[in-house]
Parts: structure tokens; C-alpha cells; sequence
């Protein structure tokens, strides 16, 4: 296996790691942190074409983006052709370089408009949307979808066709059904399916949770590359420990001073986008993926909540591992059974379970 990358279309990819998009998680702190760590592409947050055209403000904050992230990946949702066209056309004139067009989300507030996953339900509306956007698209198009609504019903295979015909360039596959939300195992043996039926790139997804897991994917699928989700969040180094094992090296764990320094620049990159007062609340969320399994979690995230001011957050934050390193706890890895702080937090040390996240999305403007 090599870390050497691929093309889309005309956009040659460092490397075969692509950062997924999450909705409410991956903002652009979040991509810059999955880019300094290696990640050969980042992509937006799902973007709601209507919205766009609407010009609403959150909606326009989803494609902040920096110079450091490129190739400047965007996804749209949406089911009218028309305004999916449109959408496409503002975020080229903004810089786009790569439009990804989102088939996969099963979220009821996305899939109840007709996009997203709805889209694997209606092959012909879906046909009618590729077609406006490669016309409206001067850069690579890609989709990203899951293996179909239902079983039983069309699948992925039975679309590699129109997606190939319509000129799509790549097609990124989170191989569960629509309807098993984030349930059950994502499928790689569909990925490989795939990849014999789509005559482009192929990028697979779904529940990589350790650098050792994307060779072996891989190897397995035949993928051109991997996107990896859930298992970035407080964990930008996913991205250079995968980069080492695909390169044949020892990967260093992650040690106590990583982890501080990722923090508290995750934290400064959100003050200095939204300003302190805002991130504070924001950061309630984010130091809860790096305090993830630490030992003392529980009473950290306590104060987190109830503190409201940027400085001081940071001060316990700097405190808080300060106080990991007195106790010889080295970081890496996991506590052990016997937790020297006495609370290691047990409740939430995979990775983070779906249905709390759906709330986030569904918290999402249209
Ligand atoms: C909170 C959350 C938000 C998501 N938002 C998006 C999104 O905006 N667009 C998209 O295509 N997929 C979205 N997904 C799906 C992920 O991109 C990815 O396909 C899925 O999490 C499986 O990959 P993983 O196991 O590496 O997390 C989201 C998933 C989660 C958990």
C-alpha cells in the first residue's frame, strides 16, 4: 500500500485521505486541523442549495474556507435541478474546485425535501440533477451516497451506470442502506463491487476507526482512497498516523503536549472565526471529543459547562492536563482499569454514537 494520491478529475490528491464532511462538527477549525495533519482533501459541510440562493448567513459561513485548504471542496444538497445549477455556479465564482453533491444523507429534514438519500428513491430526478450540474460545473463533480435507500430497491450498482454516463468524477460510498441510519456495520464489500462497476475513483467510508484499518480497507476494496468521519473528532492525527502505516512506518502515539496543543489551537482557530464569546459554547462540544476516555473527563466537562469565559476556559483547560501530567497518566492511549483520577469517563470512549449527532444535524438551517 502507498500513500501516493489520485486524480479527480483535473485535481490531483496528495494522498488517498479525505476528511468526510459532518454536519455542525467539521467547520472550517475542524478541516484545518485534518489538513495540517495530512488530509488531502477536506470537504464543506453539506450545503443547502435553496439556501445558498437565498443568500442566508449561516448558510454562507458553511463555505468559509482558507488558503491552506486546497483543493476547496464543496457539497451541495438539494432536489431541484435548477437550483442545484445555480448553487454550483456561486460557489465556483467563490472558488470552489471540486463540487460534491450529497446522496446519502438519510436525515429525515433533508431526506423528507427529497435530497440527500431521498435522491436513491428517484434514479430519474437524480439523472435530471447530474445532468444540470455537469453542465453548470467547470470543476470536478463528485457524489457521495450509501448503498441505496433500502434493500430490495435499486442500489448503488444499479446507479454506477448513470453516475459514469453523466460524467461524474468520483464517487465516494458509505456502503450502509439508508434506512440503517448509522445502525449495524458499513459493508465494504460493496465498495469493492463498486469499484468494478464505476470506471472512476472510488473513495470508501464508514467506520474506520484506527490508521491501521485504512490499508486494509484498501487492500480489500481495490479504493482509490478512504474518508474518515466520526473517528477525526479530536483526533486530527488519524490523518498522519494513517499516512504512516499506508507508508510502511511506526506511527508515535499521541502524547499529553499533542493533545493540549490540538486543543488549544482548535480553540483559538474558533475564537478567532466567531469571536470568544461564541466559541466558548462551541468549545463545550469540541473539548469533549479531546477529553475523550482521559482520566478526570467527567469533572473537566462539569466546568467546561458552567464556565463563560474564553480565558478561563482555556486556563482549565491548560490546568486540566497539567494535572494528567502530575499523575504520570502519558495520554497514550486509554486508561487503564485501575483510573488514577478515579473517574475516567466510561460513558463515551468510541466513537460518538449517531443518534446525539442527528440532533446536531437536524439543529441545521435548511
Ligand atoms: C454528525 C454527522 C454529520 C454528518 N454530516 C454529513 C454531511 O454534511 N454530508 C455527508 O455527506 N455526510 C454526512 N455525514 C456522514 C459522514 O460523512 C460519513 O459518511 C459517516 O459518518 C460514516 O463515516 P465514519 O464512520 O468515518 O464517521 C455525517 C455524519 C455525522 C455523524
Amino acid at each position: 500500500m502507498s500513500i501516493s494520491g489520485f486524480h479527480i478529475g483535473s485535481i490531483r490528491l496528495a494522498n488517498p485521505l479525505i476528511l468526510a464532511p459532518l454536519a455542525g462538527v467539521t467547520d472550517l477549525p475542524f478541516r484545518l486541523l485534518a489538513k495540517e495533519q495530512g488530509a488531502a482533501l477536506t470537504v464543506t459541510e453539506m450545503v443547502s442549495a435553496r439556501g445558498l440562493m437565498e443568500g442566508g448567513r449561516r448558510t454562507l459561513e458553511l463555505l468559509d474556507t482558507h488558503p491552506l485548504e486546497q483543493p476547496y471542496c464543496v457539497q451541495l444538497f438539494g432536489s431541484v435541478p435548477e437550483y442545484l445549477a445555480r448553487a454550483a455556479e456561486i460557489v465556483q465564482d467563490m472558488g470552489a474546485q471540486i463540487i460534491d453533491l450529497n446522496v446519502g444523507c438519510p436525515v429525515k429534514k433533508v431526506a423528507r425535501q427529497g435530497a440527500g438519500a431521498a435522491l436513491l428513491k428517484d434514479f430519474p430526478l437524480l439523472t435530471r440533477i447530474l445532468k444540470a450540474l455537469r453542465k453548470a460545473c467547470r470543476v470536478p463533480l463528485t457524489v457521495k451516497t450509501r448503498v441505496g435507500w433500502r434493500p430490495g430497491e435499486g442500489d448503488v450498482l444499479d446507479l454506477a451506470p448513470i453516475l459514469a454516463g453523466e460524467g461524474v468524477d468520483a464517487v465516494t460510498l458509505h456502503p450502509r442502506w439508508a434506512v440503517q441510519m448509522f445502525g449495524g456495520q458499513a459493508d465494504w464489500t460493496k465498495a469493492a463491487r463498486l469499484v468494478e462497476a464505476f470506471p472512476g475513483p472510488v473513495i470508501g467510508n464508514g467506520d474506520i476507526t484506527r490508521p491501521e484499518d485504512i490499508p486494509q480497507k484498501m487492500a480489500q476494496t481495490g479504493v482509490a482512497g478512504v474518508m474518515i468521519g466520526r473517528a477525526a473528532m479530536g483526533n486530527p492525527w488519524i490523518f498522519s498516523q494513517g499516512l504512516a502505516v499506508l507508508d510502511g512506518r511506526p506511527y508515535e502515539p499521541v502524547s499529553l503536549d499533542d493533545r493540549l496543543a490540538a486543543a488549544l489551537r482548535h480553540a483559538r482557530l474558533l475564537a478567532d472565526r466567531e469571536g470568544s464569546k461564541h466559541a466558548v459554547f462551541r468549545l463545550r462540544t469540541v473539548l469533549m471529543w479531546y477529553s475523550r476516555g482521559l482520566p478526570g473527563a467527567t469533572t473537566f466537562r462539569r466546568d467546561v459547562y458552567r464556565i463563560k469565559d474564553f480565558g478561563e476556559l482555556e486556563a482549565r483547560l491548560e490546568q486540566y492536563f497539567e494535572t494528567l501530567a502530575r499523575i504520570g497518566f502519558t495520554g497514550e492511549g486509554f486508561p487503564e482499569p485501575e483510573d488514577p483520577m478515579g473517574q475516567a469517563d466510561q460513558t463515551d470512549s468510541s466513537a460518538p454514537a449517531a443518534v446525539g449527532l442527528e440532533g446536531d444535524l437536524c439543529a441545521m438551517e435548511p
